[in-house]
């Protein structure tokens, strides 16, 4: 026998059982919200995923709070208006979404000709579900003369009912840019909210809904903190409770809070949003010092569970196999896109880009 002929049969048998492993992870892809494969642990993934990006003409976008290999691979890393307006504007023909399910939808809805997928379908945000469409369009009724102001971590479906969309970064321009005797309801994050009326001064309906991760730091942890470092400035994402904000030397949306990391002449930061975002307020500013604020939980941890159930591995799969596909109807990306056009709108008038 030539060693052809006993190499052939192998290899048959190899591509098999891969297409076996394959189907099985695709037929299991709803249940899993991921392609539940093993990875070549010796595969150098950064290489492999360069590879993809050229043969597949695509692009990653990454939010703040991913884990640091997933900012560091990624081609634009940011905040949700930051991905928004990159996903708008890209040439690509594939967008790999590294944050979660609400900013992928985001950007099927604003390029929706493209392949968007999502490392994990299942990575979602407490925040987008403390508001279910069904139940807004219910609370909306009871309010018809009102403006609807959504954040952006919202579901496609609320977005349809929603008249402008808006992120931390731009939110207090977008309420601004609605007439003074226009009354507005504003949801669903009521801390991001409350914030928004004080700062404007406007007497919006609130609905009340929270992040998970935001709404855990601990107030006395924070102030023992504070008098451990004196000389600590303490930054906050609006998302945070009033008592957390309160306190606050700075008050800023993802990038807002790194902006101002980088510009200060503070050189320690207590930081009160997920940790994700001291990866790039570390390589921006390496001689300074961050502390994440403690959360009031036993495990100490506030990193969101949703953002980090995206890892490189699953990022590689989802582009190798172009699996986890972000898939929406035609009615709900045109009725959806409106609301996110007039922010696009308002914050290019305003120079946030
Ligand atoms: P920004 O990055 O827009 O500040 O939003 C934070 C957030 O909660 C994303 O989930
Ligand atoms: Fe949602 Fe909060 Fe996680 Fe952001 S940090 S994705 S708002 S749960």
């Amino acid at each position: 026998m030539r060693c052809d002929d006993r190499a052939l049969p192998r290899k048959t048998v190899k591509t098999t059982a891969m297409t076996d492993v394959f189907e099985i992870a695709r037929r299991d892809l709803e249940e899993n919200g991921f392609l539940d494969m093993e990875v070549d642990p010796t595969l150098d993934l950064f290489e492999e995923i360069e590879k993809l990006k050229r043969e597949k003409n695509a692009v990653i976008l990454a939010h703040y709070y991913q884990e640091g290999d997933i900012q560091d691979i990624a081609d634009y890393v940011g905040d949700s208006l930051g991905l928004s307006q990159q996903a708008a504007d890209t040439d690509a023909d594939m967008i790999v979404f590294a944050g979660v399910h609400f900013m992928a939808e985001t950007a099927k809805i604003l390029s929706p000709d493209k392949k968007v997928v999502l490392p994990d379908l299942k990575a979602g945000c407490s925040l987008a579900d403390s508001c279910p469409a069904p139940l807004f369009r219910l609370f909306k009724e009871k309010y018809p003369d009102h403006v609807v102001v959504s954040y952006v971590n919202t579901t496609a479906e609320m977005k349809t009912l929603t008249d402008i969309c808006c992120t931390s970064t731009n939110a207090v321009h977008i309420i601004n840019s609605i007439p003074k005797d226009q009354p507005i309801i504003f949801a669903p994050d009521i801390n991001l909210g409350k914030y928004l009326v004080k700062k404007t001064g406007r007497d919006m309906v609130l609905w009340n809904g929270s992040c998970m991760v935001h709404e855990i730091f601990s107030a006395e942890k924070i102030t023992k903190l504070q008098m451990r470092y004196p000389e600590a400035k303490l930054i906050a994402h609006p998302e945070c409770e009033p008592v957390i904000l309160d306190k606050a030397d700075f008050i800023g949306s993802t990038s807002g809070l790194l902006r101002y990391t980088r510009t200060s002449d503070a050189t320690t930061f207590i930081v009160a949003t997920e940790p994700g975002i001291i990866h790039q307020m570390e390589k921006a500013s390496p001689d300074k010092v961050f502390i994440p604020a403690p959360p009031n939980n036993q495990c100490a941890c506030n990193e969101c569970p949703h953002m980090k159930r995206n890892t490189l591995e699953k990022l590689y799969l989802s582009m190798k196999y172009e699996l986890p596909e972000i898939t929406l109807p035609e009615h709900v990306i045109r009725d959806a896109r409106r609301s996110i056009d007039r922010m696009l709108e308002v914050s290019a008038r305003a120079g946030l880009v």
